[in-house]
């Protein structure tokens, strides 16, 4: 169903598109609905008698009517799109991470922080990157990929990918990104990314700049070790262009000069006072997310103003 309202042009509350989340879930008003691989931890046996369903795994079984609940008039919507990009660019960025650039050869419409999902050449298994992209630079994909052990898609983006590839992109998904430029009002924003949690952060904060250049954003990325860090050329260029903007690097696993040491959500405690008002957005594996609103929440950040985006197992291995 999720897809249907997708293609269709109608927005949707989605994000991990496995069943996983919980994001999509909604009123069946009337007909019938197969819930497919639905996890009971997401879709209880009580929440099913009750008529809801995870629009991601669902299929109707008959015409059938669903209430969203809860609801964002007037929210953009980009259609979901299935495109055959080329591979234009392979960059090693970090230790295990890679920069993949994929060009297209008709635009893709998408909110900066959304992701795509790339079937993985010569298998039937999908695996979702977000895209570091403002909406502008909608003709070239930038991917940020870190190597999973065994998994099938870094078995190809690190091993055989070459520049002249071609692969099949289905996209865009999500409900992390940027405000609407109607809605956004330029308040300061602070930043937290895990890893290649990254990605998404550099197209929304990039988009924060370009509407509200005078405004406060502030960046943490937080890896295990200095090899793991990269692009902070990329952050000093922004730093420089806009005098709102700054950025610190965190490493939990050791203490090297210029960085910080320990966990990125720690690191804006000490460093903010009071975030009233402020938005956050988080990226990364699932404990820094939730150690990241806790620690928004601790200095009185609206529920509201926090996003979140968290990584599953994004490329495990084929089944
Ligand atoms: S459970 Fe459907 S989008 Fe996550």
């Amino acid at each position: 169903m999720l897809e249907a309202f997708l293609r269709a042009g109608i927005w949707m509350p989605n994000s991990c598109n496995q069943g996983t989340c919980g994001t999509c879930k909604l009123q069946v008003v009337c007909g019938e609905v197969d819930h497919g691989d639905s996890p009971l931890e997401t879709l209880t046996a009580e929440e099913r008698a009750a008529g809801l369903a995870l629009a991601c795994q669902a299929r109707p079984l008959a015409e059938t009517e669903v209430a969203l609940r809860g609801s964002e008039p007037g929210r953009t919507t980009h259609v979901l799109r299935d495109l055959t990009a080329t591979v234009v660019g392979v960059e090693e960025i970090a230790r295990d991470t890679r920069r993949i650039l994929l060009g297209l050869e008709e635009p893709l419409a998408f909110s900066a922080g959304q992701y795509v999902e790339l079937l993985v050449p010569g298998t039937t298994e999908r695996r979702p990157y977000s895209l570091a992209n403002t909406a502008e630079e909608d003709k070239v994909l930038e991917l940020h990929v870190r190597r999973v052990p065994g998994g099938v898609a870094s078995e190809w983006l690190f091993g055989p990918v070459a520049v002249g590839d071609r692969v099949e992109v289905r996209g865009p998904l999500g409900d992390f990104h940027a405000p609407d430029a109607d809605e956004d009002q330029g308040e300061p924003m602070v930043l937290i990314g895990g890893g290649t949690g990254l990605a998404p952060l550099l197209g929304i904060a990039r988009t924060a700049l370009a509407r509200h250049p005078e405004r406060t954003v502030v960046l943490y990325h937080g890896v295990r070790v200095e090899a793991d860090l990269y692009d902070t050329d990329r952050l000093e260029e922004l730093a420089a262009g806009h005098p709102g903007f700054s950025f610190v690097t965190v490493l939990s696993r050791e203490a090297v000069r210029g960085h910080r040491h320990g966990y990125a959500p720690d690191a804006f405690v000490e460093d903010i006072a009071g975030a009233r008002g402020w938005s956050g957005w988080l990226c990364g594996p699932p404990p820094m997310v939730e150690a990241g609103v806790k620690a928004f929440k601790r200095r009185r950040m609206a529920p509201r103003l926090i996003h979140r985006e968290k990584f599953t197992a994004a490329d495990a291995p084929a089944p």
